[in-house]
């Protein structure tokens, strides 16, 4: 009884010394202490020892059990010690390297382009006022001329919702909507996103962003228009900024004209960028129709008025040398970061 004890003993100490980690050692005092160990087994056949002997065999036991536990104890307290320091160090912070720069956003060419067109109307004591984008045909066409029948309807290839509601397809219906309410004398632009059906290539997108303007008080006359406009342009492509009216016709406006400005690259006198002609082309614009006045509820007897209508995203273009619409859309920090 005593050598099995001792060679129990001897086989516990060796297999604790080989644990390298705290589940082997676990499976260690199993296989020794637990309900079906070796040891407990010597202790369950304490039965069969003769009752004299018990007392010196349970001490033995005793002792045997106690170093064991006591050395599994130990065992286990070194390999946590090791597992924190292995942890400790794989945790390890290297306060010395470079902090992590977090790239900072900042707006959009669109976004600046639209501030700056903005903040030149604002000066000039204009209101900015927005409108919905999901509009009804009777403002996107009907109050503005465009009947039902007109082939302008057909050039802006337009979505539609139900057959009375659609995406608009231009900034215009906020003139429609801003007259409507009949506070007069008016000085506003709308900016905001509109909506044709066109393939995505460098110069066309389904969604891209106009921005309105609209002037309706007594005596407005063309004159006010051209000083307003070439203002505008001045002050957006520069002082030395020539501005051409050509003649042209929107059904909202009469008469109408396309602005063209002399070409900021070369000063007019042809270059790649207006393609040889020294001029280049910005936006539309026109004294506002009777009818379109009348259809508002506005005399025309009494008020008269002028409209325009820009492009954003051509103005982002022009202004900052992109020569593809698709860019503006895309997203990628790399190109966005350079504004
Ligand atoms: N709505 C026109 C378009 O989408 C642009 C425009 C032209 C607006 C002349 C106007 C205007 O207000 O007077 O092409």
């Amino acid at each position: 009884m005593k050598e099995k004890l001792q060679e129990i003993k001897e086989q516990a100490m060796k297999r604790i010394l080989e644990a390298d980690n705290l589940d082997k050692l676990n499976d260690v005092r199993i296989a020794f202490l637990g309900k079906k160990g070796e040891l407990t087994a010597v202790l369950k056949s304490m039965k069969n020892v003769d009752p004299k002997e018990r007392p010196m065999v349970g001490q033995m036991v005793n002792e045997a059990r106690e170093s064991i536990e006591k050395f599994l104890d130990d065992t286990k307290k070194k390999l946590e010690n090791k597992a924190r320091e292995i942890q400790m160090e794989r945790e390890v912070i290297d306060v010395t390297l470079p902090a992590r720069k977090n790239p900072v956003g900042h707006r959009h060419p669109n976004a600046i382009a639209q501030e700056e067109v903005e903040r030149i109307f604002i000066g000039m004591g204009y209101e900015v006022i927005e409108g919905p984008e999901i509009e009804y045909d009777e403002y996107n066409f009907e109050k503005l001329n465009i009947p039902a029948n007109h082939p302008a309807k057909d050039e802006q290839d337009t979505f539609y919702i139900t057959k009375d509601i659609l995406l608009r397809t231009q900034t215009s219906p906020v003139q429609a909507r801003v007259m409507e309410q009949g506070k007069l004398p008016i000085r506003m632009i709308s900016p905001g996103r509109v909506f044709r059906s066109d393939e995505v290539d460098a110069t066309h997108s389904p969604s891209f962003h106009q921005i309105e303007g609209l002037v309706i008080d007594k005596n407005i006359t063309f004159a006010d228009l051209k000083g307003t406009l070439g203002e505008f342009a001045r002050q957006l492509f520069g002082e030395g900024t020539k501005t051409k009216f050509r003649p042209h016709h929107f059904p909202f406006t009469e008469p109408s004209a396309e602005v063209d400005v002399s070409c900021f690259k070369c000063g007019g006198k042809g270059c790649r960028f207006c393609k040889g002609s020294g001029w280049i082309e910005i936006l539309g614009c026109g004294m506002v129709h009777p009818h379109v006045l009348e259809m508002c509820g506005i005399d025309p007897e009494e008020y008269t008025g002028f409209a325009f209508g820009v492009g954003l995203e051509r103005i982002a273009l022009l202004k900052y040398e992109i020569d593809d619409m698709r860019l503006l859309y895309e997203n990628d920090y790399r190109f966005l970061k350079q504004f």
